[in-house]
């Protein structure tokens, strides 16, 4: 086993130059614990938010940390009886422990085999580092909190990001109507992914706009964007509908919606389903750039952005 390896850390919280490559000691093996060869790794908005200290009253943290909490990769190792996944098997996680600490913007993962699924195979290394976090948080909102059903219709707030993305495609999947909202420069590719409207809101009233497509409300408005585009949506609502949000914990909204906030949780199971979806060519995964691990810093700047399209990925 290698006892070191190249990685992206951070001492402190701060802007984006906190962050520089490194070589650290690579954690021992523990039960139930693989080790993954990184092949490539997803990058989130939440990445920014961690290494700013804006989560820090939620997620404890040990510095220094190594960012990152996609990963897809080969197993290289295995712990005392970690026998789900063979040396070899390529894998993909969402791996964020209850600690911040060790990430993925780095050559090795040390994670308990119970975060890990089989990758699709179907799609690249870069394709597949995508989807963990954000198809699971999709998928949990959409279905777990959301309860959408088939010819329901759902409005996507942020729909061409990491998450829309792919909500777009789950809710299609599901057999749902999709309302997706962005900036008009991404409204070819929210279409492409299978939105049957789309909405810019930048030039529009977000509210008025949809009650123009769908007078009768949306079943379900899936928040990614908060913010006005949140507000202005609310009179979209059905008055049966439901709102699930990914920013918004409940603040500035009138206690009579029907509201969930959803904090995105590791499920490898629902990891299983994804990559089901995926290999029958229902699940897409733009990557709209990656970037080497020496690059780290400028991948956090541009997730830090908010304007992303699809996915950015680390290689190291
Ligand atoms: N709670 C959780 O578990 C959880 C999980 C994942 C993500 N999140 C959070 O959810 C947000 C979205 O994540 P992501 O990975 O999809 O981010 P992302 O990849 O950066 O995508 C953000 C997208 O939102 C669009 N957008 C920006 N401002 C908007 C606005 N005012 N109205 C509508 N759309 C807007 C952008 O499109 P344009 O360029 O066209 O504006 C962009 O494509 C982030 O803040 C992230 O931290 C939370």
């Amino acid at each position: 086993m290698p006892e070191q390896m190249r990685a992206a850390t951070y001492t402190e919280f701060g802007g984006p130059e906190k962050v520089s490559i490194n070589s650290v000691a690579i954690p021992e093996l523990k039960e139930g614990e693989v080790l993954i060869r990184i092949k490539a790794a997803g990058v989130n908005p939440v990445d920014y938010a961690v290494r700013e200290g804006y989560l820090k009253d939620f997620l404890p943290t040990q510095f220094p940390v190594i960012p990152g909490w996609d990963v897809a990769g080969v197993i290289e190792d295995r712990g005392f009886s970690a026998r789900r996944f063979a040396v070899g098997e390529e894998v993909y996680a969402y791996a964020r422990r209850p600690v911040v600490q060790y990430g993925t913007f780095a050559e090795y993962i040390v994670i308990p085999e119970s975060y890990i699924s089989i990758r699709p195979k179907s799609i690249s290394w870069e394709e597949a580092a995508g989807i963990p976090l954000v198809g699971l948080t999709a998928y949990q909102s959409l279905f777990d909190a959301g309860n959408l059903q088939q010819n329901q219709t759902v409005l996507i707030l942020g729909a061409s990001g990491g998450v829309g993305s792919l909500g777009i495609q789950l809710a299609k999947a599901k057999g749902a109507c999709v309302i997706g909202v962005a900036s008009s420069k991404n409204h070819a590719f929210m279409q492409e992914l299978g939105a049957d409207h789309t909405v810019d809101y930048k030039n529009n009233h977000v509210g008025e706009a949809v009650q123009a497509i769908v007078p009768e409300g949306v079943d379900l408005i899936f928040d990614c964007a908060s913010g006005e585009t949140l507000q202005q949506s609310l009179q979209a609502l059905k008055p049966s509908g439901k709102l699930v949000s990914i920013l918004n914990q409940g603040q500035d909204l009138d206690k009579s919606i029907n509201f969930t906030y959803v904090f995105v949780e590791p499920n490898s199971s629902q990891l299983d389903h994804l990559r089901e979806l995926a290999d029958a060519g229902k699940l897409r995964v733009h990557v709209s750039q990656t970037y080497t691990l020496d690059e780290t810093v400028e991948a956090m700047k541009q997730i830090q952005t908010q304007h992303t399209t699809g996915k950015i990925v680390i290689v190291p």
